[in-house]
């Protein structure tokens, strides 16, 4: 055996990687899918959403295959009864809460593993106000679950912007500019990247968000332009 390689199961299949591959990306190099929200390629994971568990033998609980690693002698099953459980209730759970109609990967996932979207009627959508502060994009936290990526890439994973964190705890847990000040008011520069990370929708460039809700693209050029421009006059008066 090679030195750095160690030897493990995956779904009943021996195979070996290099010790420090995540259980996801040994997976993923076998040919087996493990599904993912909150992990980006491009992001750290911090193994927010859970989604992603799998099932190690002597393990007491589930765990993340994005951030555990194959360990010699490991026996990983990624499709196991419990595994599967686990994600359907998760799913379950962000199905009560928050506004998916614009998550198509978790709405395939929601298919997969049968979810029933209404498992848990008593529970209390999240439903805060669209957030339009700004000429270049909207922010509807009603679609929002949470996964970070948002935060990390204006964070140490790209921009070091700083702009957005979390605000608040537990069900009023939310992402937030710092003392929830108007995005052009905080350290954001427009580089649009949590929008391009963002998987469900809640982040939108603004003229995408016009054209849906109706408005023909001669008035969105004429509004979004119009507000650039009053931006940069209210800008000019204030220096
Ligand atoms: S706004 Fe989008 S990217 Fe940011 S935490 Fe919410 S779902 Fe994730
Ligand atoms: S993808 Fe692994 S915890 Fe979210």
């Amino acid at each position: 055996m090679t030195a750095n390689l160690v030897q493990f199961t995956l779904d009943g299949t021996p195979a070996q990687a290099p010790a420090g591959t995540t259980i996801l990306k040994a997976a993923q190099q076998l040919g087996i899918a493990i599904p993912t929200i909150c992990y980006h390629d491009y992001c750290t994971a911090n193994a927010l959403c859970r989604i992603c568990v799998v099932e190690v033998k002597g393990a007491r609980v589930l765990v993340p295959a994005c951030t555990a690693t194959v360990q010699d002698g490991m026996e990983i099953h990624t499709q196991s009864e419990r595994v599967q459980r686990a994600r359907r209730v998760i799913l379950e759970m962000l199905y009560s809460t928050v506004d998916l109609s614009e998550a198509p990967e978790i709405e395939a996932m929601a298919a997969a593993y049968d979810v029933d979207c209404q498992r848990f009627p008593q529970a209390e959508p999240r439903r805060p106000p669209l957030i339009d502060d700004n000429p270049m994009y909207v922010r509807d936290y009603a679609k929002c679950i949470l996964c970070w990526r948002c935060v990390q890439v204006c964070a140490e994973d790209a921009q070091y912007t700083y702009a957005i964190n979390f605000k608040g705890r537990g069900y009023e847990t939310q992402i937030s500019t710092f003392y929830e000040v108007p995005m052009p008011e905080s350290t954001c520069v427009f580089c649009g990247q949590c929008i391009g990370v963002c998987p469900t929708g809640a982040l939108k460039f603004k003229r995408q968000y016009l054209l849906e809700i109706g408005y023909a693209i001669e008035e969105i050029l004429q509004m979004t332009r119009s507000e650039r421009g009053g931006r940069r006059r209210r800008a000019e008066r204030s220096a």
